[in-house]
């Protein structure tokens, strides 16, 4: 309640309170929050759990950070914590009285930073917001300033806002635009330099260093990953001005790397607020090769990648100057996901009008369609047989000739990590759903649409190497599987065939198996609307109760047929 009623105001409704939910845009109150439960709940956008899913929702912090939130502001000792991070702090605090000096001299009439920004079309209200300054031409302007306040010089050189030359020392921003850089905590890690018309080089950074990692940080977060959230799409760009040119226009859901090659750890951070990005770099060959590398790095750590392309060379901050926000996201709509991207790119080095330009294109396709998961490699080969007019099959056979091999060599590394790790075994309902297939294809097929029930890796691989084999039904051994799976794969087969048997019984185990496949499902949706429920306001939700309440009673009974 303390935590929640800070953010959201919250009226007392029945025993509940309800208030406008923070997760998503609506103008009628659908936030329901009990005190004695200590949970929250919406019926508009199904989010619901404790505090913590609170903070970490609303704040967009990762757990440990939650955790850090709540105790301090809660009264909760932390003090190992708070001494390790006592040189940060003051780190952090150097760097937000620089851009508080900058910031000042942006403010100066006649100083060349606001006509140049002026001379971009960025606002004063943007340039506010991002808390955008100037440094000065002269040697020491801020170095003078924090002798002036006792700071160490050391720690002004550490995070690279002095530099030192012959035991002397001078400012290492001189008259540049300054971009600070501030993390999702607000903190300001550093700053982009960017030299006003024509001066070289383009863009200074601020030096690494214990606050300032580029790897693990991206520009613009701070302000922008509420509406990341709200909107549940990110919009990620190449350069600083490209961030602060769309939010200005209204594109709010915009970040940028810091002027290197996108990282797993920046896909990580972003994957707190959205799992789906489209990358706008620019149009040149450089942005496009660093949207492909960046859209595979996403893509790898589970987010939904698309690539928009600008037309006619330009950047983001040209197009959207040009064709408004709304010309904008039309592109961001129109943009292509990071797969069929990459198959059009690789298209285009081929001729596919001849038939050996063709094959080439389908030889280096299918190397890629092996990095993605089963499944979307099949949607692509559906797709690709289409486009250029070549059987399904002769693109599968293609894709699984080599995927033995691949599997082999992957693998094997894989397994001697994965060896002791019982999570990742087929259990027993996936051994009996693996001998069916392997039993005949008639159950094979029925099998086929409870994928989803292959929950253990081993499972899943064994399952979708017996969907290759009955794929070519090239009429051999179903043993053959075996030789597409690593040592561990083989050996859970053997132990199935060993094991599993089903003694004529055949038709009730295999009911018995589809029935607890559905049911697991089902008990899970019993446990969402008994908690939608308790959560509920009689007077207000009504309707939904009715709703709910009948759906309830049919999947208790669903439950329990399947018992039965
Ligand atoms: N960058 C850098 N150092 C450079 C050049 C670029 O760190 N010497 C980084 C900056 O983060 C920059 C991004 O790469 O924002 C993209 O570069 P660029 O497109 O040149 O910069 P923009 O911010 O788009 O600036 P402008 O529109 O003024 O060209
Ligand atoms: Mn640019």
């Amino acid at each position: 309640m303390d935590v929640i009623g800070q953010v959201v105001s919250l009226k007392k409704a029945g025993s509940n309170y309800k208030g406008l939910c923070p997760f998503h845009n609506e103008k009628t109150p659908s936030f329901v929050v009990s005190d004695a439960k200590q949970i929250f709940s919406c019926f508009g956008c199904n989010a619901a759990g404790d505090v913590f899913e609170f903070v970490q929702r609303h704040y967009s912090l990762d757990f440990p950070a939650t955790v850090e939130k709540l105790a301090t502001e809660y009264g909760i000792d932390t003090k190992g914590a708070q001494y390790q991070s006592s040189n940060k702090d003051e780190l952090y605090e150097i760097n937000r009285e620089a851009a508080r000096f900058f910031y000042k001299s942006f403010l100066t009439p006649g100083n060349p930073a606001t006509a140049y920004m002026q001379g971009r079309g960025i606002d004063s209200e943007t340039t506010k917001r991002f808390g955008i300054g100037y440094a000065d031409g002269e040697w020491d302007s801020l170095l003078r300033h924090f002798k002036a306040l006792g700071t160490d010089v050391k720690l002004l050189v550490s995070l690279g806002l002095v530099t030192e030359s012959k035991g002397k020392h001078y400012d290492k921003f001189r008259d540049r635009v300054m971009f600070p850089i501030i993390n999702t905590s607000g903190k300001v890690i550093g700053f982009g330099g960017r030299a006003l018309a024509g001066a070289e080089p383009k863009y200074l950074n601020s030096a690494e260093s214990s606050v300032f990692l580029k790897k693990n940080n991206l520009f613009g977060l701070n302000l922008t990953k509420q509406d990341i959230s709200k909107e549940n799409r990110g919009i990620l760009v190449e350069g600083y001005m490209d961030v602060i040119s769309l939010y200005q226009h209204g594109v709010r859901n915009v970040l940028a790397s810091l002027g290197t090659a996108l990282t797993e750890n920046q896909a990580k951070l972003l994957k707190r607020y959205t799992l789906n990005v489209v990358l706008a770099y620019d149009a040149d060959e450089a942005g496009q090769a660093a949207a492909l590398r960046g859209a595979e790095i996403l893509y790898k750590e589970g987010l939904k990648a698309k690539v928009l392309q600008i037309p006619s060379g330009k950047d983001p901050d040209d197009y959207v100057r040009e064709h408004n926000k709304s010309g904008f996201l039309e592109l961001a709509d129109a943009a292509l996901p990071y797969a069929e991207h990459k198959l059009e790119a690789i298209k285009k080095k081929y001729d596919i009008a001849d038939t050996d330009g063709k094959l080439d294109f389908i030889k280096e396709a299918v190397v890629f369609l092996r990095t993605l998961s089963p499944t979307a490699a099949e949607t692509y080969i559906k797709m690709i047989a289409k486009d250029i007019n070549i059987s399904q099959n002769a693109i599968t056979l293609e894709y699984n000739g080599n995927t033995i091999e691949r599997i082999e060599k992957t693998n094997l590394s894989k397994s001697a990590k994965n060896e002791d790790n019982t999570g990742k075994l087929p259990d027993v309902l996936e051994k009996n759903l693996i001998r069916f297939c392997i039993l005949s294809k008639d159950y094979f097929e029925k099998i086929q649409s409870f994928e989803h029930a292959f929950t253990s890796r081993y499972g899943y691989e064994i399952f979708k190497s017996l969907e290759a084999y009955y794929l070519q039904g090239d009429g051999s051994d179903v043993k053959n599987v075996m030789d597409s799976l690593d040592e561990n794969g083989v050996k859970i087969i053997e132990d199935i065939l060993e094991t599993v048997f089903f003694a004529g019984k055949e038709e009730q185990i295999f009911a018995d198996c589809i029935r607890k496949i559905e049911s697991s499902g089902l008990i899970k949706r019993e446990k969402e609307i008994v908690q939608k429920l308790s959560m509920a306001d009689e007077a207000e939700n009504a309707e939904q109760i009715d709703i709910l309440t009948r759906e309830l009673i049919e999947v208790q009974r669903e439950i329990q047929r399947k018992k039965s």
